[in-house]
């Protein structure tokens, strides 16, 4: 029973006090958003987990790779919980470390390892935050750095002033629509095909090349589609439609404009006239939205139900049974980085949190 619930996590942050911080993605459902001390996009969620140092738990109600984070950035002692282990996201598995590896030995191999004339080395790996913390450690071994979607053209910049080129994973979407935006041509971007030796691109295009590309995806964005958004203009007309990044490279082109999560939000927050948007994101922060600015007509561009079904894994019955665990002095689910990764991923974290906007 959805108030049993509601009134069990309740009674259980009660109790706990300051002893445990919730932090809450905006995908989640509301019943979860509802109990949230912080809620955010995962660049602001990252930032929350060092705000409160004094929090023995910091239950993260987002995916695996949101927590591994949070523990990479929160203090040795406090513990963070993520309410379902099954919580996680296909994009972020669909980059391996092994094949990321693996790539990088064949792109040593073609460019080298000496920095050219202005001391920018051959290749920079960036990381989308949503990879697995192995994945951020290899980006903190190898010079690199994590981006989010909110700080993704500040990373690149800050790649290409140190790299000739930049190797951006697991998401292709993200990687093409920044990258294009700061005016890298399509042709200076290969996509990296991890079964084909040199990702079966020849030697002349990588070597033009300024962003390689992993195959990566999401499969919530990558439903929306420019037909959506011919239709949104022909329904309503002088809609303004807005996307996240992670949607493919027609739909953020159709669109009218690209943003993160936050920055969908701050742009239906700051319309001062009453408009109707169309948004191409997650369908719990699109109706959400909605609740929360009765004065704008808002809907999601995806007529059937678009939700992230990983980050929905986490049920307020999760919830409740973390922190009356909590309470009883257990501590369940929690998610631990081992140190030989932690250390260089931090390291890829920590230069992200210090690029200058
Ligand atoms: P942001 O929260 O960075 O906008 O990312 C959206 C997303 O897909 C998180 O997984
Ligand atoms: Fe992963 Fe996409 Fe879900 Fe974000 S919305 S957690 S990228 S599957």
């Amino acid at each position: 029973d959805p108030a049993d619930l509601d009134a069990r996590v309740r009674a259980a942050k009660a109790t706990l006090g300051d002893r445990v911080v919730i932090l809450g993605h905006f995908y989640q459902r509301e019943e979860v958003v509802t109990h949230a001390d912080f809620v955010g996009d995962s660049f602001q969620l990252a930032n929350a987990s060092l705000t409160r140092p004094d929090a023995e738990a910091i239950v993260f109600c987002g995916v695996h790779f949101m927590a591994e984070t949070a523990d990479l950035l929160s203090g040795p002692e406090q513990a963070v919980i993520l309410p379902n282990l099954a919580a996680g996201c296909s994009m972020a598995d669909m980059a391996d470390i092994d094949q990321v590896e693996e790539c990088w030995e064949q792109l040593t191999e073609l460019y080298g390892t000496e920095p050219d004339s202005s001391g920018r080395v051959p290749v920079i790996p960036v990381t989308y935050m949503n990879s697995s913390a192995a994945l951020k450690g290899f980006c903190g071994r190898n010079g690199g750095i994590v981006c989010t979607s909110s700080n993704a053209a500040t990373v690149l910049e800050w790649a290409f002033e140190r790299g000739q080129r930049v190797l951006f994973f697991p998401d292709q979407h993200l990687g093409r629509n920044t990258a294009k935006a700061m005016g890298v041509p399509l042709t200076a971007m290969p996509m990296w095909n991890p079964n084909k030796p040199l990702g079966g691109n020849d030697e002349q295009t990588l070597g033009d090349a300024q962003v390689i590309l992993w195959h990566g995806f999401c499969s919530v964005h990558r439903r929306f589609t420019v037909a959506q958004i011919e239709q949104a203009r022909a329904e309503h007309p002088g809609v303004r439609v807005i996307v996240h990044p992670e949607c493919p490279m027609p739909v953020v082109d159709a669109a009218d404009e690209a943003g993160s999560t936050d920055y969908i939000r701050k742009a239906i927050d700051a319309a001062t006239e009453p408009t109707t948007f169309a948004i191409g994101t997650e369908v719990n922060l699109v109706q959400r939205l909605a609740a929360q600015y009765p004065q704008h007509t808002i809907f999601c561009l995806d007529p059937v139900v678009c939700p992230c079904s990983t980050m929905y894994r986490i049920h307020p019955g999760y919830l409740a049974w973390v922190l009356e665990s909590l309470v009883a002095g257990e501590v369940p689910n929690r998610i631990t980085v081992p140190a030989d990764v932690a250390d260089p991923a931090r390291v890829a974290l920590e230069r992200m949190l210090a690029a200058k906007p």
